[in-house]
């Protein structure tokens, strides 16, 4: 896989990091992990419980800190919370040997996708979830674009994305390929 040594999987809430990753894992016969659920094993509570009982501070510092012991690791694939990646310099530190990749979705989609799953995502548990997705997206886009490549979700299947993502895995990041390559 190119001298990649670990991938990992950048974007907004539904996405698909996760489901991709564990396909993408799985293929390459790595292992997987996601930075929310590394996150809950860790402080025993859940995503939600604890951005309702401790704060969303209290939950970035935890995701932080999970983070750093992943991406030490090799032959892994990593779904990195939506907004862990949406810190200035985060993407632009990576350990050498990452492969970040942009899963890019549309406000629309991802709270299409949220509402499939209530309750999981207290940034979306709000009145108008479309709007508040619409902002964060807006802001956070210009620092997932720091990835090293990018797939559009839109329409496609977690199949189809995990192949394009393995794709991207033979190619050099200098390239930056284009979406829906
Ligand atoms: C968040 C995304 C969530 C989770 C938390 C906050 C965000 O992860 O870390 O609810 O700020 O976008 P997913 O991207 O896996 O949903």
């Amino acid at each position: 896989v190119n001298g990649f040594r670990r991938v990992l999987l950048v974007g907004f809430m539904g996405s698909g990091k996760s489901s991709v990753g564990r396909r993408v894992a799985r293929s390459l016969g790595w292992h997987f992990r996601d930075f929310d659920e590394a996150v809950e094993e860790a402080d025993g509570r859940s995503v939600p419980v604890i951005f309702a009982e401790s704060g969303e501070d209290f939950f970035r510092a935890a995701e932080a800190r999970v983070a750093e012991g992943l991406l030490a690791r090799d032959g892994v694939v990593l779904a990195s919370g939506g907004g862990w990646a949406a810190v200035p310099g985060r993407l632009s530190t990576l350990p050498p040997g990452t492969c970040s990749v942009w899963l890019k979705v549309s406000a629309e989609l991802a709270v299409e996708r949220a509402g499939r799953r209530p309750g999981r995502r207290p940034l979306l548990a709000v009145e108008d979830p479309l709007s508040v997705a619409r902002a964060l997206l807006d802001a956070r886009s210009p620092l997932y674009a720091l990835c090293d490549f990018e797939v559009d979700t839109e329409g496609l299947s977690v199949d189809d994305v995990s192949s394009r993502v393995l794709k991207l895995l033979g190619r050099s990041p200098a390239t930056h390929t284009a979406a829906n390559t």
